[in-house]
């Protein structure tokens, strides 16, 4: 089976999990596409939606489903989303499609964040996916300074800007033995929107499109 499928399989899978006529956190990425593929073969299963990204709320538009304020809510039922990397704690890495801080921003506001993978996504130590960190532009260079005394590499994602109008530095060479210390380290450097790993707050539970299925994690 190849990654699709199992991307596929984990999309339909996290469709049982959702309450009829939920108010639901939408997320960003290919396999958060294919969700919203199934959502479209129940229309009226949801009631609407708050989107982590302009992408996520075009598709979502497509299909008929009504897309809100997160501000015009008091919370949400169930947030969906992928991951670039998950940890058997179920912190993950995230940000490769550059969403990561609306979808932090949904995940704190969810009470229930269902995380949906295919097993390539799987590490025994998160570090290994360059991870995202988003910045106000003119602050770049000094955040990279940082990381780089830090141990990692930062890159400059060029030409990407968030839906926020930020930059995202990509961080190589990081093997993340303190999830949740490194998440609130770099949270605190001047310049920092938002840190791509979800760490303090950790997925609720994992979907994993596997060969032998989906696993429940
Ligand atoms: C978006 O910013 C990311 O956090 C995505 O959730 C992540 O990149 C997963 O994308 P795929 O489902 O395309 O692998």
């Amino acid at each position: 089976m190849d990654v699709d499928a199992k991307k596929r399989q984990v999309a339909r899978a996290a469709l049982e999990l959702v309450p009829e006529g939920a108010t639901l956190g939408i997320g960003t990425g290919s396999t958060v596409n294919l969700f919203i593929e199934a959502l479209a073969e129940h229309p009226g299963r949801i009631r609407n939606a708050v989107s982590s990204s302009e992408a996520s709320s075009a598709r979502l538009r497509t299909i008929g489903i009504p897309v809100l304020e997160l501000n015009d809510l008091p919370g949400l039922d169930l947030y969906i989303d992928g991951a670039d990397e998950a940890n058997p704690a179920r912190q993950l890495i995230k940000g490769g499609g550059a969403a990561l801080t609306r979808e932090k921003i949904i995940a704190a506001a969810a009470r229930r964040f269902v995380c949906i993978v295919d097993e390539t996504k799987l590490v025994a130590t998160l570090g290994k996916f360059p991870l995202p960190v988003e910045v106000i532009p003119m602050a770049r260079e000094l955040v990279a300074r940082d990381l780089a005394r830090r141990g990692g590499r930062p890159v400059w994602r060029a030409g990407c800007v968030t839906d926020n109008g930020n930059h995202i530095l990509d961080v190589h060479d990081l093997r993340i033995t303190d999830p949740v210390g490194l998440e609130a380290a770099i949270n605190q450097v001047v310049g920092v929107v938002t840190v791509g790993l979800f760490a303090a707050r950790p997925a609720d539970v994992l979907l994993v499109g596997t060969s032998n299925g989906v696993q429940t994690r």
